[in-house]
C-alpha cells in the first residue's frame, strides 16, 4: 500500500504540483488530498488540472480541528505536508500528528524564521542584511512556530546584485529539487 500523503497549501502551489507529479508514477507514495485555507488560491487550479481532491477549510475549522480531522482520518493520511501554507496550525492537530507533518522553509533556519516571516518578507531581510547565502529548510512541525527537528537544508549564495525576485527563483529551484527527496526519506522510515 503507498502511503498516503495531504499537502496544504496557501498560495501558489508550486512546491504541491511538483510533489504531485515527482510521486506520480510511484508506487510507495500518493498525494491523495490537497488542502487550503485559501478557495481562490492557483494551488487550487493546479490541483483541479492534476485531478487531487481539494479539501477547503476556514481558520476557524483549522483551530478547532474537528471537521479537518475527520476528513484526515476519512483518507487514512499518513504524512502531512506544508507547502507554503501560511496558517499556524493548532496544539491539537500537531500532537494528533506527532512527526507526521513536514514544512518547508524559505531560509536557513533558525535564522529569518518564527512570527511574520514568510514568503518575500524573508527574501527582502536576508537582502537587507547583506547576507551572503541563504537557502531553504526542511523540518518536522512541533509546538513552535519553525523550530521542529531540521530534515535537511540546502543553500544558495546571494549575489552582489541579488533582488527578492531573483532570489525567490532561486529558492524555488531549490525547493523543487530538494523537497520531493527530503519526503522520499521521511516516508521511507515511516
Ligand atoms: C515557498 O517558497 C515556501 O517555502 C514558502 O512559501 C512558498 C510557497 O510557494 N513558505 C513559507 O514562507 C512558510 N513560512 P508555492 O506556493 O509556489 O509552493
Amino acid at each position: 500500500m503507498p502511503k498516503k500523503l495531504a499537502i496544504f497549501g496557501s498560495g501558489s502551489g508550486s512546491n504541491a504540483e511538483n510533489i504531485c507529479k515527482y510521486f506520480s508514477a510511484s508506487s510507495d507514495i500518493e498525494v491523495v488530498l490537497i488542502c487550503t485555507n485559501k478557495r481562490d488560491a492557483f494551488i487550487v487550479n493546479r490541483a483541479n488540472k492534476l485531478n487531487i481532491p481539494v479539501y477547503i477549510f476556514t481558520k476557524y475549522e483549522l483551530n478547532n480541528f474537528t471537521d479537518l480531522h475527520k476528513k484526515l482520518q476519512s483518507i487514512d493520511v499518513d504524512l502531512v505536508i506544508l507547502a507554503g501554507f501560511l496558517l499556524k496550525l493548532p496544539t491539537i492537530m500537531v500532537d494528533s500528528y506527532p512527526n507526521r507533518i513536514i514544512n518547508i522553509h524559505p531560509s536557513l533556519l533558525p535564522k529569518y524564521g518564527g512570527k511574520g516571516m514568510y514568503g518575500s518578507n524573508i527574501h527582502k531581510a536576508v537582502i537587507e542584511n547583506k547576507e551572503t547565502e541563504s537557502g531553504v529548510s526542511i523540518h518536522f512541525v512541533n509546538q513552535n512556530y519553525d523550530e521542529g527537528e531540521i530534515i535537511l537544508q540546502e543553500k544558495c549564495v546571494i549575489s552582489s546584485n541579488e533582488t527578492v525576485e531573483t532570489l525567490i527563483q532561486k529558492i524555488h529551484k531549490l525547493e523543487h529539487n530538494y523537497f520531493p527527496v527530503a519526503i522520499d526519506k521521511i516516508v521511507k522510515k515511516l
